[in-house]
């Protein structure tokens, strides 16, 4: 293992399907007032809602409503619910729904409090947060983003066109997270398999960096072999149990800062995807499978040994011809098992249009981790290749 590094992760996880039982223990550590967070209505049609009101009342909460939280949530919308949460000196927020609903819900426990431009200090300059910060716990219902562990808080700026990711520290990781894999059984497939994609890549934007025999490295094989393996079965039997807590729980590992540790980690394509997604507002799992073929071809050769490495470890290509031929193979395989889920392999699938590529490029920052460090030129080219 490279580098110096300090492992801590705080978020306590309840998993299973008796796991919301726990709740009510959780929320005897916080004050009176629960600002409940949810999208677009999944929950109320499943039920959830209810019963979540029903413990919130049974423990004596006040309850301030905060529905209707869009995916890709929007830097507007996390300052409406910044000012509902300070005006309702709000103690804790809980968060029910996917990766928007939880990094909304880490946007505003840092912005309540805020005195200047959130957007402009976290989005901008990244700086850290320096005032209140208000508790955040998840009841996750949909499996991908793994922001029910995480410190990530992805929001989209629509009028400057652009999605950018913050990752807070673990002050601002939720101090639980409830899991209960039935909870996504309601989702419908395209977003089952964009979450899928999701957690594969996030674990390929950490295993594509790196020369080193590293731990890392063989957890991640570990993780993406499940990924596959549950991803055939949640497909053809959405309510297979054993497959989509495989998922729910592999979404977790995959993004909750084990994978980094000794890792430079890449995270290209999710610049790309996120600046697809500023543009599109597509769904995010969707954005980064768009553009994954032809960005890990176009960098194929700088990381050949680990390329080759991923065909012959995770997709089972023998270990036959020159290394370029093995290393295509897996790439040929990972295709294969994108289209047999039903992912966008094309970002005009998702209404990007080519007038749109000199913005996306714009959009899309360049990270170092990785194999190549890409040009302007490589961008564009990428994109135009995606369309
Ligand atoms: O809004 P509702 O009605 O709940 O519907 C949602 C939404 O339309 C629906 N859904 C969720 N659970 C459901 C359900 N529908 C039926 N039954 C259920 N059980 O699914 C749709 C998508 O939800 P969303 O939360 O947007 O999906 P996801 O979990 O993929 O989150 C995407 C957001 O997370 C960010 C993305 O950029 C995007 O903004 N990310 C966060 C990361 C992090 N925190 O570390 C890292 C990721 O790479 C990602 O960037
Ligand atoms: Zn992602």
């Amino acid at each position: 293992m490279l580098g110096n590094f300090m492992y801590y992760n705080p978020t306590k996880l309840y998993f299973g399907r008796d796991a919301l039982e726990s709740l009510g223990g959780e929320l005897q550590s916080y004050g009176k007032t629960v600002q409940l967070i949810y999208g677009g209505g999944s929950i109320k049609k499943n039920g959830l809602y209810e019963e979540l009101m029903e413990i919130l009342l049974a423990c004596g909460k006040v309850v301030v409503e905060d529905g209707g939280v869009m995916p890709n949530p929007t830097s507007e919308r996390v300052k409406l619910g910044a000012k509902r949460a300070k005006e309702n000196n709000v103690d804790l927020l809980l968060a029910v729904g996917g990766g928007s609903v939880c990094d909304y819900a880490k946007a505003v426990s840092v912005s309540a409090y805020c005195e200047e431009d959130f957007w402009e200090k976290y989005y901008e300059r990244f700086e850290e947060p320096t005032c209140k910060i208000i508790p955040v716990g998840c009841v996750l219902t949909m499996a991908g983003t793994g922001s029910e562990m995480n410190g990530g808080a992805v929001v989209t700026n629509r009028e400057k066109k652009l999605k950018i990711g913050h990752v807070f520290g673990s002050n601002v990781m939720p101090k639980f997270s409830i899991l209960n894999p039935e909870f996504t059984y309601t989702l419908p497939e395209r977003q089952m398999v964009a979450g899928i994609y999701d957690i594969f890549n996030h674990i390929c934007e950490q295993y594509f960096s790196g020369d080193d025999d590293n731990v890392t490295d063989y957890l991640a094989e570990g993780l993406m072999k499940a990924v596959i393996s549950a991803s055939y079965k949640a497909k053809k039997d959405p309510h297979d149990y054993e497959a989509r807590s495989n998922i729910m729980w592999a979404a977790t590992w995959a993004l909750n800062t084990l994978l980094n540790k000794g890792k430079t980690t890449d995270w290209e394509v999710h610049m790309l995807g996120q600046a697809v997604g500023a543009y599109t507002d597509a769904t995010h799992g969707m954005t980064l499978a768009a553009v994954s073929l032809p960005y890990y071809r176009h960098i194929l050769r700088y990381g050949l040994h680990k390329f080759k490495r991923f065909a012959t470890e995770v997709w089972g290509v023998k270990c036959e011809g020159t290394d370029e031929e093995i290393a295509e193979k897996g790439l040929a395989a990972m295709e294969q098992w994108m289209k047999e889920l039903g992912l966008a392999l094309n970002i005009s699938d998702l209404g990007a249009t080519p007038d749109m590529i000199e913005g996306i490029a714009d959009a899309t920052r360049v990270q170092e981790g990785g194999y190549h460090v890409l040009t302007r030129d490589e961008i564009v080219k990428i994109l135009t290749e995606s369309l």
